[in-house]
């Protein structure tokens, strides 16, 4: 395999050669080897992308994203804050643009995401002198935005977060506007909502931390009992925001054996591997958590360790080990940014810190994780 240090040598060496002959050089900063390529036959390889790449702004990413990925999801932009924003104000500049980006690559566009408490803004859940409005009124207000966004998208993108994070640690229904004002039945509304507006998409629940048992006891109850009610949930979403000692293979494995009963695929929709120490105690991806800045809690803040970098490794490997081992019911893994530098998790739960949580760093480069997951590909594909 051509590692990829020297696949760049090659390109840098290829590009020499070709403006030395007075040709034009292909502007290709990727790696030789393509996760979308590695995986082609298990399931598609993706990403959560910002506007910056979607719009082109930022050219590099913009271009590691076409060579390396073939699903994306928007981070950010078609949530209900950015699409909607006002009452009767659609804003679908960013989402245009997101899905004109995905098309003219050929990509499967996932929707992100329809009925969330977070990044929602508050007069969805309130009337003109901010009391709680009824549940009628905010059945509508749900039914016209899923029509409006989804209807928008017919057809092109393919699958859709219709609800995302209902439940609670312990299994329960969180205790969200949704549910206080509608009742445990407004996922089944989101989900009848979403199917009127396209009837083709694939509808997803999507949530993390299922891979603990209480909580995954509770994806099982609540999709078991969408299922029984004839609601068209396609796969659920676990997000993988990951450390580095959890979820473990076997809590990982056993979660997607326990939901495929089930009836329903097991996508992958957020992967990050955080190496960083916890700075909160309840180690979840709820994103309302705040910590203090620390140096304690950012020890690499000028540069990752070879150590990290190969624990890192060996981590996503085994990762992709178990994916690979169920891929027939994972149709997708997406992780949660591109390169180091576009994650998340440097300003969660702590702002401002540096964070490594992807397979690309903050140059768009690959990392040894990289090189690891691309070889557990291959392997998989020797063992066959
Ligand atoms: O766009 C504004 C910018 O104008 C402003 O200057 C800046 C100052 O803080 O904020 C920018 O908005 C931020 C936005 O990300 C875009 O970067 C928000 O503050 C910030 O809260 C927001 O965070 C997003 C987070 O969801 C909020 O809920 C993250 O980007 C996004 O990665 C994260 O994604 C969630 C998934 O949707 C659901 N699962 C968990 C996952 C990680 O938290």
């Amino acid at each position: 395999m051509l590692r990829p240090s020297n696949a760049r040598r090659a390109i840098v060496l290829a590009l020499i050669l070709a403006t030395a002959c007075g040709q034009a050089p292909a502007p290709s900063l990727a790696p030789a080897a393509t996760l979308k390529d590695a995986f082609r036959g298990a399931f598609r390889v993706g990403a959560a992308l910002n506007s910056d790449q979607f719009f082109e702004r930022d050219a590099r990413g913009a271009a590691l994203v076409k060579a390396q990925f073939n699903t994306i999801t928007a981070e950010n932009a078609l949530k209900w804050e950015h699409v909607h924003p006002r009452p009767n104000t659609y804003d679908f500049a960013a989402s245009d643009q997101y899905v004109a980006f995905g098309e003219k690559n050929g990509m499967f566009l996932v929707g992100h995401t329809l009925v969330w408490h977070n990044q929602t803004p508050r007069w969805v859940f309130e009337d003109a002198s901010g009391k709680p409005v009824g549940r009628d009124t905010l059945l509508a207000r749900m039914r016209d935005h899923i029509q409006t966004v989804v209807g928008r998208y017919k057809g092109r993108i393919k699958g859709w977060d219709v609800v995302n994070e209902a439940l609670n640690e312990d299994g329960t229904l969180r205790r969200s506007p949704w549910l206080t004002i509608i009742g445990d039945d407004y996922i089944v509304k989101a989900f009848e909502y979403a199917h009127e507006a396209d009837s083709a998409a694939e509808l997803y629940y999507n949530d993390y931390s299922v891979e603990n048992a209480a909580k995954r006891n509770g994806a099982v109850q609540l999709i078991t009992k969408l299922k029984a009610q004839g609601v068209p949930v396609a796969a659920i979403g676990l997000q993988g925001h990951d450390k580095m000692d959890w979820p473990t293979p076997a809590q990982q494995d056993s979660t997607i054996v326990a939901l495929a009963k089930l009836g329903v695929k097991v996508n992958i929709t957020e992967l990050d591997v955080d190496v960083l120490p916890p700075a909160v105690q309840n180690r979840t991806a709820d994103v309302s958590m705040r910590a203090q800045q620390d140096p304690r809690t950012n020890p690499y803040a000028s540069g990752l360790p070879d150590s990290v970098q190969r624990a890192l490794a060996a981590r996503y490997a085994s990762l992709f080990q178990v994916f690979l081992a169920h891929r027939d019911v994972i149709d997708r893994v997406t992780f949660w940014g591109v390169g180091d530098g576009d994650s998340w998790l440097n300003n969660w739960p702590v702002p401002g810190r540096v964070s490594y949580p992807l397979l690309f760093d903050r140059q768009d480069s690959p990392k040894l994780a990289f090189d690891a997951v691309i070889r557990t590909a291959r392997q998989m594909r020797a063992e066959k």
